[in-house]
């Protein structure tokens, strides 16, 4: 029988633009998606955007959008961003289709033909930001412990799911289940929950509240509560009721998401589908949190990372290796540039730039650029080749336990192996000698073959290199992970292509030294016709102000006799309330640069101090504003 894979990542709000997390969980579907597909599955990927809802409603309003156009407008940089991060879903979802529509619709009748769905009055506690109600013991004082805001006391009519009817159930169904919710820490979570009575699930919102969302079939004057609407997206983006390939990847549904939609996914969800006569998915895979300098990313603390800023600076392959090999899947990461760039330099670099480089140029120079035909192997080769065939087993076996790191660190230690292979067998000393062609041959083929064995495992994670390696190997056929089981796979004859370095290294140097470093970047020596050409002036700063996501970067409105901005790295030395009011020297000819996104028109003169920082360059008695340094 073949085997299936059905993968979902959470559908994410419209609310705001994508940013690392989003696309670490996509990335992680897709590894998956693609290490399943190798592995001989047929495999189902959905991805998509969850568009209804007070919180999508209001970002709308913010942006003076009405929520249609706003909605189809952050839905498309979604779906545009997944092909440039190599995301291979199978579908995109969004819960303003239609089809989806109709399906919410279809399963809340059947939940309220079933008697499962009833009228009554609720009072509580609504966080917006969570789109739901709190009991007040869940409060940290007072507050969302996720968001950190008062929530809404809401007093309204509303329709209720009968969740706690499901209570014992779906206890069992986790008990008898125990991978069910995986990594445990998160099954603990959910069952800890569940030690509460499980209270009813408020599923409508009365449309003199909102209007943004799914109308009840029973009721027009309401509308579906988003988190009953979004769920039902993993049967909808399927093809739920009737397709064939809702029949087939249904009953393997895995749903990938982080540990904020934990109670959404691991309670709601599982109560739904039994109401509703649907069997329940097969696992809820949790991650934790990408933090940014140890915390929660924020947009106010200017600290939300943009994927594709980091594929357009350091490359796709580099990025998406690094949130696969830097992440313990269940914990919470710290996102760092610095460890980024320190991952490239190393394994990427060094240990797999180096190891293809060293051995494509080993058998162009020897062997007229072709796999060479080996000899018999002999008692040191037989680690590595042992190694090599049971590579993918070594790797299947942490993947599938969604230690994904960990089967990095297992085609890492082959890697490293066949490097010291290379030094052990000196096959430049092989060369020069004659007598051992059949051996030289032998080795160069066991490093190309490691090569090829490396390459394929490394397709699921970074898709792009991984092609790129097996070309140069003269490879073009479609891998599969049983091509890789026993040694020997690659042809000899195949034309090999020597071809520039893999990961060229990259050096790291934060945003804010670069930037401050061009500021105080001063040629030394000048001529006094070249010292003429400069226009130093008396200026006064008008207002001062820190540039978002800098502790030292400033922008300052100054006074030359006429009005301009400035950007000057003295946010270490002055507070902006010392700054405004000071006479200070810029030179104000210097063509504008652009520094941490703002245009600066001059720069400031200011010299170190004995200690550490600078002090400004000022005036002893009064300067008039405007008037020439000279
Ligand atoms: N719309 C709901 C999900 C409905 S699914 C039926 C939602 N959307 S969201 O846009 O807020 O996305 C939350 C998800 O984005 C997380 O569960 C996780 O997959 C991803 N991440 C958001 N921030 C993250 C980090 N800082 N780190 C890792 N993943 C994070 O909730």
């Amino acid at each position: 029988m073949e085997n299936f894979f059905y993968i979902t990542t959470p559908i994410y709000y419209v609310n705001a633009s994508p940013h690392i997390g989003h696309a670490y969980t996509t990335i992680v579907a897709d590894v998956m998606s693609r290490f399943y597909r190798m592995a001989g599955y047929g495999t189902f990927f959905l991805t998509g955007t969850d568009e209804h809802g007070d919180k999508v409603a209001e970002a709308a309003e913010k942006a003076g959008d009405t929520p249609q156009a706003y909605t189809d407008r952050i839905s498309a940089q979604f779906r545009d961003l997944w092909p440039k991060l190599r995301i291979t879903n199978d579908n995109f979802i969004r819960t303003t289709d239609e089809n989806h529509k109709k399906v919410v619709r279809s399963i809340l009748q059947k939940v309220y033909d079933a008697g499962d769905i009833y009228f009554g009055e609720y009072e509580g506690f609504y966080c917006v930001g969570c789109e739901r109600f709190y009991r007040e013991s869940e409060l940290v004082d007072g507050k969302c412990p996720d968001h950190q805001t008062v929530p809404e006391h809401r007093k309204e009519s509303n329709y209720f799911f009968k969740m706690s009817k499901y209570q014992d159930w779906l206890i069992r169904h986790i008990q008898e289940n125990p991978d069910y919710i995986r990594p445990e820490r998160y099954k603990n979570e959910a069952l800890a929950f569940l030690r509460e009575p499980l209270e009813d699930l408020c599923i409508s919102r009365p449309k003199t509240r909102l209007t943004w969302g799914i109308t009840l079939p029973f009721d027009e004057n309401y509308v579906t509560y988003v988190w009953f609407d979004a769920l039902i997206n993993y049967l909808t983006g399927a093809g739920y009721p009737d397709s064939e390939n809702y029949k087939t990847f249904w009953p393997v549904a895995q749903h990938l998401i982080a540990k904020d939609i934990l109670k959404p996914h691991g309670i709601y969800w599982p109560t739904m589908l039994k109401a509703a006569g649907v069997e329940p998915y097969r696992h809820l895979n949790v991650h934790g949190y990408w933090n940014i300098e140890e915390s929660k990313m924020s947009k106010s603390r200017g600290t939300v990372v943009k994927p594709l800023d980091l594929k357009d600076k350091y490359g796709l392959d580099p990025f998406r290796y690094y949130l696969m090999r830097d992440m313990v899947f269940g914990l919470d990461s710290n996102f760092s540039e610095e460890g980024l760039v320190q991952r490239i330099n190393s394994d990427l670099a060094n240990d797999l730039g180096n190891l293809l480089s060293r051995s494509l140029s080993m058998a162009v120079k020897y062997c007229d650029g072709r796999v060479p035909a080996p000899g018999d192997a002999d008692a040191a080769d037989s680690g590595l080749i042992e190694k090599g065939e049971g590579l993918i087993d070594e790797v299947e076996e942490s993947f599938k336990a969604l230690q994904f790191h960990k089967s990095l660190i297992s085609v890492w230690d082959f890697i490293n192996m066949t490097n010291k292979y290379i030094v052990g067998q000196e096959p430049w000393g092989l060369a020069k000698d004659a007598a051992r062609r059949d051996r030289l041959q032998t080795v160069l083929y066991n490093i190309l073959e490691a090569l090829r064995i490396v390459a394929v495992a490394l397709l699921p994670f970074m898709p792009d290199t991984a092609s790129e390696m097996l070309t140069r190997l003269g490879i073009d056929e479609e891998q599969s992970f049983d091509d890789i089981r026993t040694w020997g796979g690659l042809k000899a004859g195949n034309t090999l292509i020597r071809g520039e370095s893999l990961f060229p290294r990259v050096t790291f140097e934060k945003e804010e030294e670069a930037e401050e470093r061009r500021l105080t970047d001063v040629k030394p020596e000048v001529s006094l016709d070249d010292f003429e050409k400069l226009d130093i002036r008396v200026a006064e700063i008008l207002e001062a102000e820190m540039v978002p996501k800098s502790n030292k970067i400033m922008k300052l409105k100054i006074d030359v006799g006429e009005e301009r901005t400035i950007v000057a790295g003295m946010g270490k030395d002055y507070t902006p309330g010392e700054l405004a009011g000071k006479k200070i020297a810029v030179i104000v000819n210097l063509k504008p640069v652009k520094i941490m996104g703002v245009e600066s028109h001059g720069m400031l003169l200011a010299a170190e101090k004995p200690d550490k920082g600078y002090t400004l360059v000022s005036f002893d008695g009064d300067a008039k504003v405007g008037a020439k340094l000279q």
